[in-house]
């Protein structure tokens, strides 16, 4: 056994004549949180796609607890433990935030009052007692992707995908994620994978950070070694400038008195 909760290997996509991923390993270990950084373009989301069953890659496999579910349907995999949260929010925008946590629940064994009691609980780990009965289409983006991260934990998960969480919240906002999701990883053994644009955010919550480039994993290793590493140095340093690499995102990383700085990107709203 790997000892991951969350494995790939040699997983590769293509969206016609474009390599979206190729050959990418990575394992995630329970109670571990990972980052995964990387340029717009670099293949995060669908390497998420790829996770959760919503995408079928022509290479490669994907095992949870060291069991291959390459074929298994997204709903399987939900089922075995499996939440991810979206890029773009997904949430009921007409229901108020606490059914859109008793929503979440539908597919679960027990009782409406345990469900309730388990909505309740969410909405106190996660700071959102305060809003409980908004209606989710008017929240700030911030608290929206809160209640989000609230729905994907409505059953503890044993492996968590988040798709940059921490874009559009405030710094007190990111605290309660951070914390939510250190609970979740220390606490409930959850294996958490985070992409995040954030790299601060990253590099201060996670032990372990992958760096994805043009679909493939370029570097692995705590936030220091990655940051020292002389391929993301190069990756981002080199020949390439920002406005000759596809999908970059100006800012992301700067040069600055010879160091490699990862700068944060400015949020989405
Ligand atoms: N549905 C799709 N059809 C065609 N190309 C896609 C599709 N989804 C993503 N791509 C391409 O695959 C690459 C990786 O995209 P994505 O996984 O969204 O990157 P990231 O999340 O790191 O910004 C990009 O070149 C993107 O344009
Ligand atoms: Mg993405």
């Amino acid at each position: 056994m790997s000892g991951y909760a969350l494995e790939t290997s040699g997983v590769g996509v293509r969206f016609g004549g474009v390599r979206a991923l190729s050959d990418v390993r990575i394992g995630v270990r329970p109670g571990e949180v990972c980052g995964l950084i990387g340029p717009n373009g670099a293949g995060k989301t669908t390497l998420f796609d790829v996770v959760s069953g919503i995408r079928r890659p022509e290479e490669g496999r994907v095992l949870l607890d060291g069991r291959d579910v390459t074929r298994r349907s997204p709903v399987w995999r939900a089922r075995h433990g499996l939440r991810r949260t979206f890029q773009r929010q997904q949430l009921f925008g007409q229901l108020t935030v606490e059914d859109n946590l008793l929503v979440a629940q539908e597919w679960r064994r027990g009782t409406t009052r345990e469900r309730r009691a388990r909505a309740v609980s969410l909405l106190r780990e996660c700071g959102l007692e305060d809003i409980a009965g908004a209606y989710a289409g008017a929240l700030p983006v911030g608290r929206a992707r809160m209640v989000e991260l609230a729905r994907a934990l409505a059953d503890p998960p044993r492996v968590l995908l988040l798709d940059e969480p921490a874009s559009g919240m405030t710094a007190r906002e990111r605290g309660q994620l951070a914390a939510v999701v250190r609970h979740m990883a220390d606490e409930e053994d959850c294996a958490v994978l985070l992409v995040e644009h954030n790299v601060t955010f990253v590099m201060e919550l996670c032990a372990r950070v992958v760096v994805l480039d043009l679909g493939e994993v370029l570097a692995a290793g705590t936030p220091d070694e990655v940051r020292a590493d002389p391929r993301v140095r190069d990756a981002y340093l080199g020949t390439r400038t920002s406005g000759e690499r596809h999908g970059r995102a100006a800012g992301e990383v700067i040069a600055h008195d010879g160091d490699v700085h990862l700068t944060d990107v400015p949020d989405d709203q």
